[in-house]
């Protein structure tokens, strides 16, 4: 049975007010019923989070959150925690962004937020990505140590519930992103990986999405070149024409 494509908006540090936050998400849920099948989850700033979450019971547009705390509660000035998050609503949190792993995230760190998320029941959505692709395949032992670390702990029962988001650095925040030729290079790698891990079963039940300069023109050729199940996206999250196209392309492949 074919997935349903995912399409993930991680608005990252934006807008820089409320205002456009409300603006930017009633645009998108003002044409989300024009998306007949592709599942939306926007990921806006978390001090946004509760003013934008909406009580919708609805099974294709969902909330998540771009970080969490690697412990349960504490002195942690700064930070949010899974139990909040869970609180709030988040179906979904985004950990190990290259972003924040440039900022110090361990692979230690990730997988106690993937292992508090999923003991919590959200989903994480667990982000890998070579810096450079190198001669000597240093970039698969790359991405094959971000899998294994930051999977420490997930069970074969619960791999399932984890999404696996590739995310070049190359292509994150560029002009261009990388070819779905290697999108699909990667999509196979990872999923032997996780085959390795739980078995060839589980590995082709895992969601696996490809993120980086996608946009609406791209998102289609991306995903049924890469063969992957869907997108996260920066940029194109902030533009709810754009977000919105980006589901409608996915729609014709689901
Ligand atoms: P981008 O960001 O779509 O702006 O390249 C992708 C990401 O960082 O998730």
């Amino acid at each position: 049975m074919k997935k349903r494509k995912i399409v993930i908006g991680n608005w990252k540090m934006n807008p820089d007010t409320l205002k456009e936050a409300e603006a930017l998400n009633e645009g998108i849920k003002k044409k989300l019923s024009s998306v007949k099948k592709a599942i939306a989850i926007i990921c806006p700033p978390a001090i946004f989070f509760s003013k934008l979450k909406s009580k919708t019971s609805s099974k294709k547009f969902f909330y998540g959150l771009q970080n969490v705390g690697k412990d349960i509660s504490g002195a942690y000035t700064g930070e949010n925690s899974v139990l909040m998050a869970k609180n709030l609503g988040a179906a979904y949190v985004i950990v190990g962004h290259s972003e924040r792993r440039a900022m110090g995230e361990t692979d230690d760190e990730v997988s106690k937020k993937v292992n508090l998320l999923l003991k919590e029941k959200i989903h994480p959505v667990l982000c890998v990505g070579e810096p450079k692709v190198d001669e000597q395949a240093g970039h698969l032992s790359y991405v094959k140590t971000q899998l294994v670390k930051g999977l420490e702990g997930v069970s074969a029962a619960d791999i399932t519930r984890v999404i696996i988001a590739y995310e070049p650095l190359a292509a994150i925040g560029a002009k261009q992103p990388v070819t779905s030729y290697e999108i699909h290079q990667r999509n196979i790698f990872i999923k032997k990986v996780l085959a390795d891990l739980y078995g060839k079963a589980k590995a082709f039940d895992v969601t696996i999405l490809y993120g980086g300069s996608v946009n609406a023109a791209n998102a289609r050729e991306l995903v049924s070149g890469g063969e992957v199940d869907g997108l996260l996206v920066g940029r194109s999250s902030l533009d709810a024409a754009e977000f919105i196209g980006i589901l409608k392309a996915m729609d014709a492949l689901s």
